[in-house]
């Protein structure tokens, strides 16, 4: 199988390259820009270990420097973008450009010229806005944010209320791989993914705070919560979110036109106070924290239920948070 990974030294990328490289009769080609800073690492490891992917420096919108690998191509995987809520409003012009534009570019052109490949998605629950119609209670003695009715999860059928340029880039890019399945037959699915770590993850403070978090703790620095740090996320380790990719791809002609969330769900729920805690344990230090007021668009609480996708599937989340932690650790010791 040919596969084209978009974004594919970025984090998911990275490990969607490994993943998928197993079997010996896939063909990977990557295309990144690498914007994100760092990346060229992740790149580098690739290149030195893998000689054989092909790794193609481009914007997904200059489809012209990757066309024949595009149209050759049995299964899309579209994960490059840019990830940071706080960028998106910076920048928002480049956020829309970058995200919703490409996207866009790359999507039709897969209509026109390789209408029967496969094509994922990489949405964002962030789709959902910050839900604050939704009844959220603290429990006091647990010290994290309950959604109290929604107590099992949120499904896909929450209203979508894109916040955030990055909301709205991600968002309308999630409804028109829908709407391609629906309108031309394209075999798209899209995945609303929740907050995924793991290792070649490079978090910073405006995104991927699991590891940035872990970063912060091993190089005994500080760090800054937005929020009362009680706000609840469910956390999902990167090879269980390619499992599904897997998933989806071998039953695509079931999910096709489908849009999943994908979480760690309620197992792998924790607050960000929580993970600090855990943290401090595995590392015996004190984190020093500092509190601002939490950003625009932030969720008290999301847990994915992913009872969509387990029962269409198959799937549910099987790295329990601790041990996944101790992954990234471990690649953030070696590497960082
Ligand atoms: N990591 C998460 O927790 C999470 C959660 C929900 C959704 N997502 C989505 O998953 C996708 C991958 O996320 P990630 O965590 O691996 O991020 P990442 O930043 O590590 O990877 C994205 C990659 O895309 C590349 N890129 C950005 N814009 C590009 C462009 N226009 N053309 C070519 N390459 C470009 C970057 O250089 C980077 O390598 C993103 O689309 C993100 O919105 C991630």
């Amino acid at each position: 199988m040919k596969i084209l990974i978009t974004g594919g030294v970025g984090f998911i990328g990275t490990n969607a390259v490994l993943y998928f490289l197993q079997n010996p009769n896939n063909k990977i080609t990557v295309v990144d820009n690498f914007s994100r800073l760092g990346v060229d690492m992740n790149a580098t490891y690739l290149k030195n270990n893998f000689p054989k992917i092909k790794i193609i420096k481009s914007f997904v919108g200059n489809i012209n420097n990757y066309k024949k690998d595009l149209i050759t191509s049995d299964v899309i995987i579209h994960l490059a973008g840019q990830t940071a809520v706080t960028t998106s409003i910076i920048k928002p012009h480049h956020d829309f450009k970058n995200n919703l534009l490409e996207s866009f570019i790359l999507l039709d052109y897969l209509r026109r010229n390789n209408p029967k490949a496969t094509i994922l998605y990489s949405s964002t629950n962030k789709v959902y806005g910050d839900l604050k119609n939704h009844k959220m209670v603290l429990n006091k003695n647990k010290k994290i944010y309950i959604d109290s009715c929604h107590p099992t999860g949120i499904d896909e059928t929450e209203n979508l209320n894109f916040i955030s340029p990055y909301g709205c880039s991600k968002g309308a890019t999630d409804l028109y791989f829908l709407d391609y399945a629906r309108t031309y037959g394209i075999k798209t699915v899209v995945f609303r993914q929740s907050c995924i770590y793991g290792p070649f993850q490079i978090g910073v403070e405006d995104q991927g705070w699991v590891a940035h978090f872990s970063k912060q703790a091993l190089k005994e620095k500080p760090i800054t919560i937005f929020g009362d740090g009680y706000q609840v996320r469910d956390l999902l380790y990167v090879e269980d979110l390619i499992n599904a990719y897997d998933l989806a791809i071998k039953k695509i002609d079931k999910v096709k036109g489908q849009t999943f969330n994908i979480g760690g769900g309620i197992k792998n729920t924790y607050s960000l106070l929580q993970v600090i805690k855990i943290l401090e344990k595995e590392f015996n230090y004190k984190v020093k924290i500092s509190f601002q007021k939490m950003r625009i668009g932030d969720q008290k609480y999301f847990v994915s239920k992913n009872e969509k996708i387990k029962r269409i599937l198959g799937w549910k989340p099987e790295t329990d948070f601790k041990k996944g932690l101790d992954k990234l650790i471990s690649w953030q010791k070696n590497n960082l």
